[in-house]
């Protein structure tokens, strides 16, 4: 399933926020996700088909290290490969800002979202122990994985600023 990706903004923390709501146990206010859009080295997605947003992420890269805070794809959408082209735009995004790694947080029952992270070649570097609440009153460990990005060269025809999705 080929989606289009776009970017989003501030003004997209209300329509972004009923996405979030409806991937997650615990959503996102608008307020919250306006104040990450709004913060230094924010990235967001949005993957649209049909003109329907069907999955989003949100990451934030400052300096040369980036961090992915929030990908959720629509249940109805899940398991076709959207989750994957928003990563992929994302890698490429940051390689065009010359980060050096992306680093995630991930509950390490996740299936889905492990088995997307390692094809990406994530790995994992760290465990938070019992780190999340589950629905059934127990708690899941939370896995730190990390991505090593390659930086490519510095040529003068490709200025700093252009970056594939056109930000900066
Ligand atoms: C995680 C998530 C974003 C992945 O999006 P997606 O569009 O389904 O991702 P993809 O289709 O690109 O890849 C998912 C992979 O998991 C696999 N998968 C799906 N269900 C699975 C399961 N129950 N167990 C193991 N693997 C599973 C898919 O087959 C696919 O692997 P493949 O490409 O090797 O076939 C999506 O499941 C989601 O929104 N989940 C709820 C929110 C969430 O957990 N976000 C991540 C927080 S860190």
């Amino acid at each position: 399933m080929n989606i289009e990706i776009g970017l989003a903004g501030p003004d997209d923390a209300t329509p972004i926020a009923g996405l979030h709501g409806t991937t997650f146990a615990r959503p996102w206010s608008p307020e919250e996700i306006r104040a990450l859009l709004t913060g230094p080295g924010a990235i967001e997605l949005t993957g649209q088909l049909a003109g329907q947003s069907v999955g989003f992420l949100i990451a934030r890269a400052l300096s040369f290290e980036a961090e992915l805070l929030s990908i959720g794809v629509l249940p109805d959408y899940r398991g076709s490969g959207v989750g994957h082209q928003l990563m992929a735009a994302l890698l490429s995004e940051l390689t065009a800002r010359r980060a050096l790694s992306l680093f995630l947080e991930v509950d390490g029952t996740n299936a889905p979202a492990v088995r997307l992270y390692h094809r990406l070649g994530f790995r994992r570097v760290g465990i938070r122990k019992q780190y999340y609440k589950i629905h059934n009153g127990g708690r899941s460990d939370a896995w730190v994985m990390r991505k090593d990005l390659e930086v490519p060269p510095l040529t003068e025809d490709v200025p700093l600023e252009q970056t594939p999705m056109g930000l900066r």
